[in-house]
């Protein structure tokens, strides 16, 4: 398995694995409405390639961290693997790997909304607990989580504020 930055040769095929994995044509809807937008970061959008098929897709893009300040900070979504090659750490793979990219770039923190079983593993802790509040009320705690990178500081606190195109507020 190889990890590497999406290609446009590669866009049917995600496509495909968004709408196969997630179920509905939401998350394709919002790759590319990030990709069409200036938060895209094109090493930050990875596919995970086996015998040259895309069996999983990752992506890290810009959302804000307002306090007195702002900030430009990356969140993970969406991120999906081929059901039939789930459970086998394609998962885990693209994940570490956008995080050491993301750390290369000297960016400081990335930001998920996800499961708050599936993420600590790879050094997410609950947002809550840096001063980083999730965009709105609804969202558990739990499941709101920083990842914190050699770059982060105690500045880069406040709200998180997402594009339009994540559907958030
Ligand atoms: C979440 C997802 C990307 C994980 O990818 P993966 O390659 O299966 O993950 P890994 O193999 O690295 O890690 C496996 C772990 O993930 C969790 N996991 C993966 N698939 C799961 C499932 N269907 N149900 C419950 N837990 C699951 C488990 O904790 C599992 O660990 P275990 O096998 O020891 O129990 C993949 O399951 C997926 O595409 N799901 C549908 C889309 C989705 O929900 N995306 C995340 C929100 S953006």
């Amino acid at each position: 398995m190889i990890v590497r930055p999406e290609t446009p040769s590669d866009y049917e095929a995600i496509d495909e694995l968004l709408r196969s994995a997630f179920g509905g044509a939401d998350e394709s809807q919002l790759v590319r409405s990030l990709r069409a937008s200036d938060n895209y970061v094109p090493d930050l959008a990875l596919v995970a390639e086996e015998n040259g098929q895309v069996v999983g897709h990752i992506v890290f893009s810009y959302v804000t961290l307002k306090n007195d300040e702002e900030f430009r900070v990356l969140a993970l979504a969406p991120m999906a693997v081929t059901p039939a090659r789930q459970r086998r750490g394609i998962g885990g793979a693209l994940v570490e790997a956008g995080l050491e990219r993301a750390d290369d770039r000297r960016e400081p923190l990335v930001i998920v909304l996800g499961h708050p079983t599936y993420y600590p593993r790879f050094g997410f802790e609950p947002a809550s607990r840096y001063g980083i509040e999730p965009p709105s009320a609804d969202i558990p705690d739990a499941a709101f989580m920083v990842r914190r990178l050699s770059q982060y500081s105690e500045r880069q606190r406040g709200r998180v504020v997402y594009p339009a195109a994540f559907g958030m507020t």
